[in-house]
């Protein structure tokens, strides 16, 4: 094990090492350049997931492989990216556990009989998801994809192995689910929520309800990150988005544990593990103890406080961080942009165990070519001294 990485059981196998700089910066180790890619991807901004969604709708998209897999591979090659995350929705695993959805336009995702009881939880399945393999058919259009050896990227490739390894240019596959509690909000909320009360409530009864809701999650998300892995995956991101709503002793109480289980079966299958939170500065030093190889920082905390926070990259000891730009700055004239993309590259200081992304989702109506222009701006100013 590298000594960057003394809590994580993912061993990376060769094939992982060396051929994608998304996979080696999730393990902490060097690389040629700062790998990026952007929550949302594949989203309303962009005209050619628009021009698809014209024809289908949000769950038809996810649940024809063909589909999931072309949007996945689009958003990726346009924006040259250096990981494809997989065209799919948290919510996918209500439906086998036996809990109605939809997208409402305008108004999100809406639960059609929100659990609010320990009998409800009771009646929830666990033993359908293979009802999810869709999901595992895309990632593997996608690594099928994806396998074939790309062209170097030009000035910034490193084909002759200056830093002794080969072209990093492989795209890494991202796999994912929700984390326990962000999923049992939905549930329980129906929908998105802003105080989070029926969730809470839930989390605070003491008749059981919570636990068993916690397990049978785990189980589901256990088994649906299986078949992504073996389907092809080479990185798993654990989505935790309204974490930030928990106080740490909720959050120590109620999740850790849990989530803590999932990270570390997940991370059994042989992948890394991204775990994912908004508005988490708090937070952080509780998520390092789920023993996730990476923390996804949102642009509330100067990465550098986060690292400080983490030990990341330092001697003995870290865990890898992934962010954090404001997507909101996508919105910014290009010279703001610019200052904002360096300034996150100077507080990371050439550190190993860097993906830069944004702090949240892409939003509908951000320009495209702010996204490109930051893709740029890495390929320029995120290269590594060769070690
Ligand atoms: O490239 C990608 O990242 C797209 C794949 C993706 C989607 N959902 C497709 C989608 C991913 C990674 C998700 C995860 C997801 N879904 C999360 C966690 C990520 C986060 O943002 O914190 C959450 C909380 C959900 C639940 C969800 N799905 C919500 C709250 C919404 C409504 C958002 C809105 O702005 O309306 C969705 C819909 C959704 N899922 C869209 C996309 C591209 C937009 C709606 C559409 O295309 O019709």
């Amino acid at each position: 094990m590298p000594e960057t990485q003394p809590h994580s059981p993912s061993s990376p196998t060769d094939a992982q090492l060396g051929t994608s700089r998304f996979v080696r910066a999730c393990l902490g180790r060097p690389v040629d350049r700062t790998p990026v890619w952007f929550l949302r991807q594949a989203g309303r901004y962009m005209p050619e997931y628009m021009a698809v969604r014209k024809h289908y709708s949000l769950l038809d998209i996810c649940r024809t492989p063909e589909i999931a897999a072309e949007v996945t591979i689009t958003a990726a090659e346009r924006l040259g990216v250096d990981a494809a995350i997989i065209f799919a929705d948290l919510l996918l695993p209500l439906t086998p556990m036996g809990l109605d959805f939809e997208f409402v336009n305008g108004e999100g995702p809406v639960v059609h009989h929100p659990i609010r009881t320990l009998e409800q939880v009771r009646a929830l399945r666990t033993d359908r998801t293979g009802e999810l393999r869709y999901v595992a058919q895309a990632i593997e259009k996608v690594a099928k994809h994806f396998a074939a050896p790309r062209a170097p990227e030009g000035p910034n490739s490193d084909p002759a192995g200056a830093h002794g390894w080969e072209n990093q240019d492989q795209l890494g596959i991202i796999g994912f689910v929700g984390a326990p509690f962000t999923l049992a909000s939905y549930m329980i909320e129906g929908g998105g929520s802003r105080n989070y009360i029926e969730a809470k409530k839930l989390m605070y009864s003491n008749g059981g309800a919570w636990p068993l809701l916690m397990e049978k999650l785990i189980a589901v998300l256990v088994d649906y990150a299986a078949q992504q892995v073996e389907a092809g995956a080479d990185v798993l991101q654990v989505f935790d988005s309204w974490a930030g709503a928990l106080s740490v002793a909720d959050y120590r109480a109620y999740c850790l544990a849990p989530t803590t289980e999932l990270i570390r079966r997940i991370q059994a299958m042989g992948v890394p593990v991204i775990y994912f939170g908004v508005d988490t500065a708090s937070l952080l030093p509780t998520f390092r103890e789920t023993g996730a190889d990476v923390l996804g920082l949102d642009w509330r905390i100067p990465l550098d406080v986060a690292r400080a926070t983490l030990g990341a990259g330092t001697k003995g000891g870290g865990i890898a961080v992934q962010g954090n730009l404001d997507p909101i700055t996508l919105f910014a004239p290009p010279a703001v942009l610019e200052a904002r993309v360096k300034e996150i590259l100077a507080l990371n200081a050439g550190r190993p165990g860097h993906i830069f992304n944004l702090g949240h989702g892409i939003v509908p109506g951000t320009p495209v070519g702010a996204v490109l222009h930051v893709v740029d701006l890495i390929k320029q100013y995120g290269k590594q001294p060769a070690i």
